[in-house]
């Protein structure tokens, strides 16, 4: 396949490195001439523990890079789009740089008469792609969506792109890039061994924050109790290996079923005696401290809606 990649940086580097060796056909845009010198020398962008493939891959001469966004949209018929969304100092996503480079794809669009597949590889705010990008990409090529096809295939870190273990196409016309844009993402990246699941793009932004932000609640849960552990002269890695020893309640797919709040004789005093214990020995746990407070708001909101239902059956 002939693609282009926009976005240079670890998931778009690594992305270049990977599809090449796939056997594909690779132009690599950047707007950091830097990186692009770098990567047009045989050199790597990246740090030495990820870059190895790299050089190797241009030196193959399935790769090449250029600043040209017209020339890469018109020499492929896929286009990844990895660049950056970093925070903004209020904490929400910055997309200046997504906005302007869709931007600047839709009017190179507005060139080709070929149908493309545009995928999403940057973490995106859910609706972004919807409501944003692909009117942008309309706007700017004078084409409709489905002549532009959008995919994100998100929960597919980098270094998954090496060791997978799940793909995720979402695709914005489930039932036409079924049979076009869906169908290159499983070409590209069938041959990987882990499951090929085809979502909404929303649900797919979505999964991406939700698989990182479980990460970070994982990591708090870990060092929360190590912290606890250590005040009550416990070891925390003896702890920690014998609940991951668990599979059927802990490390498995148990209780992570949206519902109704935790209830039941354990959890709620077991908790509040954690916090109990947990203070007296000036242990700050505020992770758990925020689970009967979250679970106390799940509660009010059923409520409310249970109430809702009455008072729209009785109007
Ligand atoms: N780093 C990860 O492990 C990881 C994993 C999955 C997803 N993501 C997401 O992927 C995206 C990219 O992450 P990254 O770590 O590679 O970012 P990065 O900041 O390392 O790289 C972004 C690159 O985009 C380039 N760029 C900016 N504007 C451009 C434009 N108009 N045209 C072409 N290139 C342009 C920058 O020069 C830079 O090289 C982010 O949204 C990130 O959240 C990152």
């Amino acid at each position: 396949m002939d693609i282009s990649i926009f976005g240079l940086g670890y998931v778009g580097a690594v992305s270049l490195a990977c599809l090449a060796r796939d056997g594909h056909h690779v132009v690599g845009v950047d707007i950091d001439r830097a990186k692009l010198d770098l990567i047009a020398a045989g050199r790597t962008p990246l740090s030495r523990r990820h870059g190895q493939a790299d050089a190797g891959r241009r030196r193959s001469g399935r790769a090449e890079v250029t600043t040209d966004i017209r020339d890469a949209i018109m020499r492929s018929e896929l286009s990844l789009i990895c660049v950056g969304t970093p925070s903004a100092p209020n904490g929400s996503q910055d997309q200046s740089a997504m906005l302007r480079l869709a931007e600047d794809v839709g009017s190179s669009l507005k060139y080709k008469s070929a149908p493309h597949t545009i995928v999403f590889r940057s973490t995106l705010v859910p609706g972004t792609v919807e409501d944003v990008l692909l009117p942008l990409l309309e706007q700017g090529s004078g084409k409709r969506a489905g002549s532009i096809s959008c995919l994100l295939p998100a929960g597919v870190p980098a270094r998954r792109l090496v060791d997978p273990r799940l793909r995720q196409a979402a695709v914005h016309d489930r039932r036409r890039a079924r049979s076009s844009g869906g169908d290159k993402l499983r070409a590209l990246f069938g041959h990987l061994p882990c499951e090929f699941r085809v979502t909404s793009i929303r649900a797919a932004e979505m999964v991406k924050y939700c698989c990182n932000n479980f990460h970070a609640l994982k990591i708090t849960f870990a060092n929360e109790t190590a912290r606890i552990c250590e005040a009550m002269d416990v070891d925390p890695f003896e702890v920690m290996d014998l609940v991951c020893q668990d599979r059927q309640l802990n490390i498995s797919p148990a209780y992570l079923k949206p519902g109704f709040a935790f209830g039941g004789s354990c959890l709620p005093k077991d908790l509040r005696a954690t916090m109990h214990f947990a203070k007296a020995r000036d242990v700050e746990l505020p992770m758990h401290g925020a689970l009967l407070p979250s679970n106390r708001a799940h509660i009010d909101l059923a409520i409310a809606k249970v109430m809702a239902t009455a008072s729209g059956e009785s109007a």
